[in-house]
């Protein structure tokens, strides 16, 4: 697995500088979690390392590179993963999850009345469909399924995509406590072994999830110091020191002035 490094990235919206000069690496294979107050840039941020910033006519003006350490660009090997479940409403959880192996068809495969999904496509659906605990939900609109059913779905979407980085932005931050504490251990199980960078407003997530823990603030923003809690992920909640912490961070978000060179 590769590292995925931001160099100098800096955004500004007009006379908002969002941030400068930002440097981030997120180690290949691990999950680097990063928290920070509502509109400091934490989906900016995201959106720039997918290469989104300023497709948006907001003219923005955006500068910095996205490098991986294997030397290939980032495009193409990114799936997104977000509060909105995005789930279309009129297709059903199957055809939801295989949507963008449904949207990639070719010409060729149109013009050779090849079916829209091969039977291998539906057979990877279906096993991952399994491992999210979907299976019999197939062929469920979403407007069955409960909050946290539809967020396992947009994981089997992402995890169908099987790209290598996985960028998410609070995907389980709609979910009641126990759903989120269900998914955190799902995706850390199903999407081990990948580049994962979460976003999110729960330090006891992050804590629970993350290799290198990071907090942006500030404006315009800036990265403190990795925390680097010890032990495997998921780790337990009566883990003392990921408790200790989760204090620490608590009292940082509540005071959110910077001052230079903070760590814990
Ligand atoms: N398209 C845009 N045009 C102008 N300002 C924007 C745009 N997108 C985000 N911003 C501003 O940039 C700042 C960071 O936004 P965002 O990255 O969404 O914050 P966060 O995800 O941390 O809540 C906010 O002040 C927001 O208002
Ligand atoms: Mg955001």
């Amino acid at each position: 697995m590769f590292d995925v490094i931001v160099k100098n990235a800096s955004l500004r919206f007009g006379d908002h500088l969002v941030f400068e000069n930002l440097n981030l690496t997120m180690q290949g294979g691990k999950w680097t979690c990063l928290l920070g107050g509502s509109g400091v840039g934490k989906t900016s941020l995201l959106r720039l390392i997918a290469g989104l910033s300023g497709n948006d006519n907001s003219r923005a003006d955006v500068s910095g590179e996205v490098i991986c350490e294997d030397g290939f660009p980032v495009n193409h090997r990114i799936a997104w993963m977000s509060q909105e479940d995005l789930l279309l409403p009129w297709f059903t959880v199957l055809e939801n999850i295989t949507l963008g192996q449904r949207l990639r068809r070719t010409w060729g495969d149109r013009l050779k009345r090849r079916p829209l999904l091969s039977g291998e496509t539906t057979d990877q659906a279906m096993s991952i469909l399994e491992k999210v605990g979907l299976s019999d939900k197939a062929d469920v609109l979403p407007q069955h399924l409960s909050g946290g059913q539809r967020q396992r779905a947009a994981l089997a979407r992402t995890l169908m995509e099987n790209r290598p980085l996985v960028l998410m932005d609070e995907p389980f931050g709609a979910l009641d406590a126990i759903t989120r504490l269900n998914l955190q251990d799902l995706a850390c199980e199903l999407l081990a072994n990948r580049t994962v960078l979460l976003i999110t407003h729960d330090p006891l997530e992050a804590l629970r999830l993350g290799h290198a823990v990071y907090h942006l603030r500030g404006h315009p923003a800036r990265l403190t110091d990795a925390i680097v809690p010890s032990g495997t992920t998921p780790r337990s909640l009566d883990n003392h020191e990921l408790m200790s912490l989760q204090g620490t961070l608590l009292d940082r978000l509540r005071h959110e002035s910077f001052s230079e060179g903070d760590s814990v």
